[in-house]
């Protein structure tokens, strides 16, 4: 048994009540490898942000779960050596699928667990939160809880619409699950293809396609129910059309990727929400890049060559996030 605090890692406890009293959100970004984790730590460090590294079970299976945790004990020690003296990171399972894999990211160190019984009948998802909780509460481990379901593909389980949750189901279940905080759905999703064409309309001024508002009135209904209670949206990447427009002019084939338009994500790290998860964008920030080294320079076989721009287009992206969406910049103390 580990315990994250002698990693230099924290909780998600204190990071949240600052985050909700200073009007913005924490970002978690899902990393798999180590350029992405360069990028993470080096954008958190330069804008003074507080960061939340998050671990899929997609990651898990790539990259190994040791392995990761060992990589997430290195960042807290390279963003002291990059100058950041009190370094605010947590190590987070990201929808965490059963106790068994909650409780062996616990008991190696991971500072916080999301379990996801979004997808579970209403109690047996009240049960297995509280199982979780039980167990992460004795080692000071806080736990993501998730009502609602996303449409697209949730680690494995896909539904092809949403399930808003309910506002008046969330004090109920905050109350006999102990979480300390909760996912909710209100019209984000997972991936880089959230809206069809078809449900979006055209920004005259861009040519761009705009889809449908998230559903605010539910997170509204939530935050009535459950005032200063910390609240997650997953499924937030923006999909900047500049990397798909790359992507797809270096022999890529994305069609019709649409996000979540920052200026909604930006209304939403104002409120309750405190927690903004964030993937996709990563993705096509380095795909892009790697795409445009191959185009450009056919004769580039030096993984650091092409990995190395790739990495400097993520942390541009994860700067440009902290800073111009979630509002989370200058937030350590020096
Ligand atoms: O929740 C979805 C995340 O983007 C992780 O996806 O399981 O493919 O790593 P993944
Ligand atoms: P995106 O696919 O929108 O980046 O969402 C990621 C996520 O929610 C991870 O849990
Ligand atoms: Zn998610």
């Amino acid at each position: 048994m580990i315990n994250y605090k002698d990693l230099g890692l924290v909780n998600t406890k204190v990071m949240f009540e600052k985050a909700m009293k200073g009007g913005y959100a924490i970002p978690a970004f899902n990393f798999n490898n180590m350029e992405q984790l360069q990028a993470i730590v080096k954008a958190a460090v330069e804008t003074k942000s507080p960061v939340i590294l998050q671990v899929s079970k997609g990651a898990r299976q790539y990259a190994n779960q040791t392995l990761l945790r060992y990589m997430a004990e290195g960042a807290v020690a390279y963003a002291k050596e990059l100058g950041c003296q009190n370094p605010e990171i947590v190590l987070h399972l990201d929808h965490g699928d059963s106790f068994e894999t909650c409780k062996s990211c616990i008991d190696m160190g991971f500072s916080s667990v999301m379990i996801d019984g979004s997808h579970l009948p209403y109690e047996e998802n009240v049960a297995l939160t509280k199982k979780v909780v039980d167990y992460a509460h004795q080692f000071d481990v806080t736990v993501e809880g998730e009502l609602g379901v996303l449409a697209g593909v949730e680690d494995e389980v896909s539904s092809d619409h949403h399930t808003y949750t309910d506002p008046a189901e969330v004090v109920d279940f905050v109350t006999k699950t102990g979480c300390d905080s909760l996912a909710i759905s209100i019209g984000t999703s997972h991936g880089a293809f959230k809206f069809t064409p078809e449900q979006c309309h055209v920004d005259p001024a861009t040519g761009r396609l705009v889809p449908p508002p998230l559903a605010f009135d539910v997170l509204d209904g939530v935050m009535k129910e459950l005032p200063g209670f910390p609240i997650v949206l997953h499924g937030s990447s923006s999909v900047p059309q500049e990397e798909v427009e790359i992507i797809n002019a270096n022999g890529g084939a994305l069609k019709a990727a649409i996000g979540i338009p920052e200026e909604e994500l930006r209304k939403a790290a104002k409120s309750s929400v405190c927690k903004i998860n964030i993937d996709s964008d990563s993705r096509l920030a380095m795909t892009a890049a790697i795409r445009k080294v191959f185009a450009d320079k056919p004769a580039e076989f030096d993984p650091r060559k092409y990995l190395g721009p790739a990495r400097d287009n993520m942390e541009k992206l994860y700067k440009e996030k902290i800073i111009n969406v979630l509002g989370s910049d200058n937030k350590l103390v020096d």
